[in-house]
C-alpha cells in the first residue's frame, strides 16, 4: 500500500496552531503525510481536478476541514465538490446541514430529539408571525438560520416589538422567517464535544447579567461543568443524527419542560484556547487523539 496523504485546513488563532502542529505530528508518526493550509479559497478547478496551492485535492486520501471562520460561498462550493471525490471531515453534507439552524432542528425533531419549538414561515407572513407570538405566550425569538455568535438573534415579547421588526426584515432579502419559542432556562449552557460517536469533553457558558445569550462574543463566560450521563447520551445521539464525525452539541435545560433541549450543533467546535485550558478545560489532548484516529481510519479506508 502506498503511503497515505491527507490535506488539512485549520484555524490558527486561539491556540489553533499548536493543535494543528500536534495533529500533523501524530499523523506523521503513523507514516501519514500531511499537507496543511489548504484553504479552498485559494483553489482553482479545471479538467476534473481541484488544485489548491499546488496540491491536487482529489489525489488526497482525506481532507480535514477545520477552520471556524466564515466560509465563502466559493469555498463551500469546492468543499461540496471535493466531498464527492474523497472523504472529507466533516463530511460536507452534514456540515452544510448543521450550518443551517432550521434544517438541523427539523431533522432532530423528526428523529425524536427535543429542541426549542420552532416555526418556519414565508417571508412577509405577518399573520403567521403574529399568531406564533400569541400561541407562544409572547415569547418569540427571531433567528437568522445561518448566524453565529448570537448575532442577529432578537427576542420579541409583544406585538408592538414585532411591528417594529417588520420594516427591518423587509429591508433584508431573506426568503423566510425562522422563529423559536423562548426557552426559560438558567442562562447557562452545555457545550458537549463528540468525536466519532464518542464523548470527548464538556464545558459551559454563562450569559452576562444583562443578556440571555451565552455566546462568548455576547459577553458570556466559560464555566466548568460535568455533564450528566443523560446529557452526554443526548449529545451523542444528536451528533449521530446530523451525521457529523466531529461535533460540538449545545444543550440548555428547559426549566418548564424539565428536560435538556438541543440548541444547536457546531461542525467546527473550537479546541480550548490556552486561556481556557488555564481555567481547567482539559479535553484538548483527548480530542486531538480521537481526531487523529478518525483521520487515520478514514484515510486508510
Ligand atoms: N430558543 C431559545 N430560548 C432561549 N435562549 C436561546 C434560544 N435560542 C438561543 N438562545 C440563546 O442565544 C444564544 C445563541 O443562540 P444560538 O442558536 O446558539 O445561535 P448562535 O449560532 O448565534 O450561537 C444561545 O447560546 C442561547 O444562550
Ligand atoms: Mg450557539
Amino acid at each position: 500500500m502506498s503511503k497515505c496523504k491527507v490535506g488539512m485546513w485549520m484555524y490558527k488563532n486561539g491556540g489553533g496552531e499548536i493543535i494543528q502542529n500536534e495533529i500533523v505530528h501524530q499523523l506523521q508518526e503513523r507514516d501519514i503525510a500531511v499537507v496543511s493550509d489548504l484553504n479552498l479559497t485559494n483553489a482553482r478547478a479545471t479538467n476534473g481536478r481541484i488544485i489548491c496551492r499546488g496540491t491536487a485535492m482529489e489525489e488526497l486520501d482525506a481532507f480535514f476541514s477545520y477552520n471556524a471562520g466564515k466560509q465563502t460561498q466559493y469555498q463551500m462550493y469546492l468543499y461540496q465538490t471535493l466531498n464527492e471525490a474523497i472523504p472529507c471531515l466533516n463530511n460536507f453534507t452534514s456540515f452544510a446541514l448543521t450550518e443551517d439552524k432550521f434544517r438541523t432542528s427539523h431533522k432532530l425533531n423528526q428523529a425524536g430529539v427535543t429542541t426549542a419549538e420552532y416555526r418556519m414561515l414565508r417571508r412577509g407572513d405577518k399573520k403567521g408571525l403574529k399568531k406564533t407570538l400569541k400561541d407562544w405566550g409572547d415569547r418569540l425569538i427571531y433567528k437568522p438560520t445561518d448566524g453565529w455568535g448570537g448575532m442577529g438573534i432578537v427576542k420579541i415579547e409583544n406585538e408592538r416589538a414585532l411591528d417594529m421588526l417588520f420594516p427591518f426584515l423587509e429591508q433584508t432579502n431573506i426568503p423566510y422567517f425562522y422563529v423559536e419559542k423562548y426557552i426559560n432556562y438558567d442562562m447557562t449552557d452545555y457545550r458537549i464535544d463528540i468525536v466519532d460517536g464518542q464523548y470527548v469533553g464538556c464545558y459551559g457558558r454563562q450569559a452576562p447579567k444583562d443578556s440571555w445569550k451565552t455566546n462568548i462574543t455576547s459577553g458570556g463566560s466559560i464555566i466548568l461543568r460535568e455533564p450528566s450521563d443523560e446529557a452526554i447520551a443526548i449529545a451523542i445521539n444528536a451528533a449521530a443524527i446530523t451525521g457529523l464525525e466531529i461535533a460540538g452539541v449545545d444543550l440548555i435545560y428547559d426549566l418548564e419542560r424539565e428536560q435538556y433541549i438541543v440548541l444547536e450543533i457546531n461542525g467546527i467546535p473550537a479546541f480550548a484556547t490556552p486561556e481556557q485550558q488555564q481555567l481547567g478545560l482539559a479535553f484538548n489532548q483527548l480530542k486531538i487523539n480521537k481526531i487523529v484516529d478518525l483521520i487515520t481510519r478514514v484515510a486508510q479506508g
